[in-house]
């Protein structure tokens, strides 16, 4: 409705400016958080403009607050949605399709003339019943079985393109962007093709009537609408029951009603016959518009892809992080309890803003800019998280690849219109209602290469290969830093802004059939990264490779940067710790602590002089907080005198080598947790041997599985095969990033990441690395 969309355009503060600090510097006079939460809107304004950057206040000065205009409790930061999402029995599902906007007396009247029963499906069950009936329903999901469907899809879309390639402008919404989905999903699951104009009309009708703000007389309508879906739905059971042997994925679950009715319940059937054509079809088409839109309004990436389709995929996830069709997602809680400090009541009613999460700078370095080389975008929360994570994440993700990948070969000239956008008022499915793009027939490449209209790409189905995610940087300088390390700075080869990071952070080289990580140690506002990289005679060549080849002006791949070392900025004093090396992350962290006027403590110890790199670094910048242990000139670093030293509530940040990091765990041992936070440079030899490992089970118990993990398996490739998107970085146990929670079981943990103390909990383990100790059974989260 126009006027409702109208209003989605002005952008004025209190809430729509990039967050409380910016409001103040542009004069804004509203920067009470308090007052914020009173003005945030669901409908109108900013949410609707742009979720993420409005809510950028929350996740910076009150990430769960209580909307008065919603009835809902907002929750904005990317740790505190996962932990709702994770937490199925204390948050549950139940209301997640529960009109967001209630029904009027008389729309309730129109409903029930159609009998309407809307009732639990999948997304909305609580447990036990969901993940036995997840369970019972999940086999046409696995990996392994939607392989086959990806020449539909892409059948499908081929069969659109050729209908507009020569016209040179299309609205793509209506194009292909809407249809191609849908018929994917009728497809997927065995329903009739026909009265695809109908299903339009009704699953929009769905959408309004559960996340939308109908006025009083369109309810009425949209009750309609809704009541006429549900008898329909109703119909094609009846239509697909006469076809017992049909296949696809509603006939898998009819014959599970009739096999084992308790589980797969006939309200089950005819609720979820209306759900999943939402589910399955919205998402995916709404998704697949704000990829366009975006991509096209990030030339240079589109532009990356035509150049190098590999990246499509991680594409595909930036996409989904940047611009996911679901921006907010609901729970309710089913007992008191506290979120990030904040007391919930029984019964509260939780609006989890994925796309603000998802643009979380605690989670995602430079969180809020579009970036499809960011090595963990798979991280977002789009597709939600834990037991219900969505079923079908697989099947949208093969969707956008092959759409995207048939664009960027067939249509590399593509690009956007002047136009105006609207969307849909309602509070979590987004994308606009249609995209008009333009290009010149006549540059057709396939007007002279026949072949490009057939030719295509394959990618597996599933999350991303973190191989292919690599950006290309330049060498602007190699210089000596100190004997035996190399100084390094790296430029975007095209000579783009590279991303912004926080202290602690790293990147990876790739050069030379190397994968090496290294921190980054120069200033957080330079346009290059700085690295300095120790040459070891006795490494495994990487580094010598980069220390004896790397030349100023060549050119290399570099993932990240990402962050696995992360200052916690809220601590009343600092010490950091530097052994050798160790000094690149330190050096970072002393800036940023010196930038924040936090009191810190620099003890930075080396063999001599002149192996230490980044002292002139440290003695210009920070001489008044630095202390120096050189053995060669007889000063070693009294550990426990540093450690008494330190004050109550303080940190500790140490890279440096093993046996500094396990004399300051000792020394650490009664002292609060999360004093101590340390990085290791080198790892353990992770190769698995079958002869000498054991098989064992694994008890999942947030996706409600159970698997087996082979001798020469690691628990992470045996969690990947079964659908399961863990993130996973070094694969050698020295970054965390694949860590996964553990509620019962002895752990075998041989990873460098963990501390005694955690070890010693047994609450987590390394999933790349760390086995169930002497083939025992474990459960994980
Ligand atoms: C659940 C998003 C495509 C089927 C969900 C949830 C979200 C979501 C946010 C709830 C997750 C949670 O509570 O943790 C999306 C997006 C898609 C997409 C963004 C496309 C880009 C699909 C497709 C299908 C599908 C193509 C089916 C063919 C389902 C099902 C559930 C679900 C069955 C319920 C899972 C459960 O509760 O156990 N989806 N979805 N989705 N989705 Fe999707
Ligand atoms: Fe790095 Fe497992 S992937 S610790």
């Amino acid at each position: 409705d126009s006027a409702q969309q109208a209003s989605i355009g002005s952008q004025t503060c209190p809430f729509g400016g990039a967050g409380a600090e910016k409001a103040a510097q542009d004069g804004c006079p509203v920067t009470d958080p308090a007052a914020m939460a009173r003005a945030f809107d669901a409908f109108e304004g900013p949410y609707q403009l742009d979720p993420a950057e409005a809510l950028r206040w929350s996740r910076d000065q009150l990430p769960v607050f209580y909307s008065p205009k919603l009835g809902y409790w907002v929750v904005s930061r990317y740790d505190d949605i996962k932990a709702v999402f994770r937490d199925g029995i204390l948050f549950s599902p139940r209301n997640v399709l529960e009109k967001v906007t209630p029904a009027t007396p008389e729309a309730m009247e129109v409903l029930k003339s159609y009998g309407y029963a809307m009732n639990r499906t999948m997304v909305n069950e609580d447990e036990p019943a969901h993940m036995e009936r997840r369970r019972a329903l999940m086999d046409h999901f696995i990996p392994a079985n939607l392989e086959h469907h990806q020449e539909m899809v892409r059948r499908l879309t081929r069969e659109k393109m050729d209908a507009f390639i020569d016209q040179g402008r299309v609205d793509l919404v209506e194009a292909m962007l809407y249809e191609v989905p849908l018929n994917v999903a009728l497809h997927f699951l065995g329903v009739p093709e026909d009265e695809i104009a109908v299903l339009r009309t009704f699953s929009v009708a769905h959408s309004v009537n559960t996340w939308g703000k109908p006025t009083d007389d369109q309810q009425i309508a949209v009750a309609h609408d809704v009541g006429r879906f549900w008898e329909y739905a109703g119909k094609i059971i009846e239509k697909m029951k006469a076809e017992p042997e049909g296949t696809g994925w509603m006939h898998e679950t009819i014959r599970k009603n009739a096999e084992m009715p308790d589980v797969v319940t006939d309200s089950y059937v005819h609720s979820m016959m209306m759900a999943i054509i939402v589910a399955a079809h919205e998402t995916t088409s709404l998704a697949s518009v704000n990829m366009f839109k975006t991509l096209l309004s990030n030339r240079e990436a589109w532009d990356d892809i035509c150049a190098d389709p590999s990246l499509i995929p991680n594409a595909v996830e930036e996409c989904l992080r940047y611009a996911g069709s679901i921006v907010a997602w609901r729970r309710q809680t089913t007992a008191p309890t506290t979120l990030n400090g904040v007391d919930l009541p029984e019964g509260a009613k939780l609006l989890i803003v994925q796309a603000s999460g998802n643009q979380d700078e605690r989670h995602f370095e430079d969180g809020d800019k579009f970036d499809i080389y960011r090595d963990n975008a798979v991280d977002h929360l789009t597709f939600g998280y834990g037991s219900h994570q969505c079923m079908g994440k697989n099947i949208g993700r093969m969707e956008m690849r092959i759409f995207l990948e048939e664009f960027t070969r067939r249509l590399p000239h593509l690009r956007l219109a002047e136009q105006a956008f609207t969307y849909l008022p309602n509070t979590s499915f987004r994308g606009p209602d249609h995209l008009w793009v333009e290009w010149d027939p006549a540059l057709n490449p396939e007007r002279e290469h026949l072949q490009l209209a057939h030719d295509n790409l394959y990618f597996p189905v599933g999350a991303p290969s973190r191989r292919d995610i690599a950006r290309k940087v330049r060498v602007a300088d190699v210089r000596q830093e100190a004997d035996g390390i190399v100084g390094l700075t790296l430029e975007d080869a095209k000579g783009r802004p590279l991303p912004r990071w926080s202290a602690g952070a790293h990147v990876e080289l790739v050069a030379g059939g190397y994968d090496r990580k290294y921190s980054l140690c120069g200033q957080a506002d330079a346009p290059g990264y700085d690295l300095a990289i120790l040459r070891e005679d006795e490494g495994r060549g990487g580094s010598r490779y980069i220390c004896d080849h790397l030349r100023e002006g060549m050119e290399l791949r570099l993932r990240g940067p990402s962050n696995l070392f992360r200052l916690d900025e809220e601590a009343p004093a600092y010490v950091l710790i530097a052994g050798g090396i160790g000094v690149t992350p330190i050096l970072a962290m002393a800036d940023r602590l010196k930038a924040l006027g936090k009191p810190y403590a620099i003890h930075y110890c080396g063999r001599a002089r002149a192996t230490m790199a980044l002292l002139g670094r440290l003695q210009a910048d920070h001489s008044d907080h630095l202390s120096l242990h050189i053995k060669d000139e007889g000063a070693r670093a009294d550990l426990p005198a540093i450690v008494a030293a330190l004050p109550e509530g303080g940190q500790i940040y140490c890279c440096g080598p093993e046996r500094m990091i396990t004399a300051l765990e000792d020394l650490t041992a009664d002292r609060p947790e999360g004093t101590l936070h340390f990085e290791h440079f080198s790892a353990h030899d992770t190769g698995l041997d079958p002869d000498k490992e054991q098989a064992f089970d694994v008890e999942l118990k947030d996706s409600g599985l159970t698997l087996t993990v082979a001798a020469d398996q690691t628990l992470l490739d045996a969690m990947q095969a079964a659908g399961i998107d863990v993130a996973s970085d070094c694969c050698e146990g020295l970054c965390g990033s694949c860590e996964v929670d553990v509620l019962s079981g002895e752990i075998d943990h041989r990873d460098m990441v963990l501390t005694r103390a955690e070890r010693a909990e047994n609450r987590r383990m390394m999933a790349c690395c760390s086995r169930a100790k002497n083939g025992g059974r474990i459960k994980l989260a």
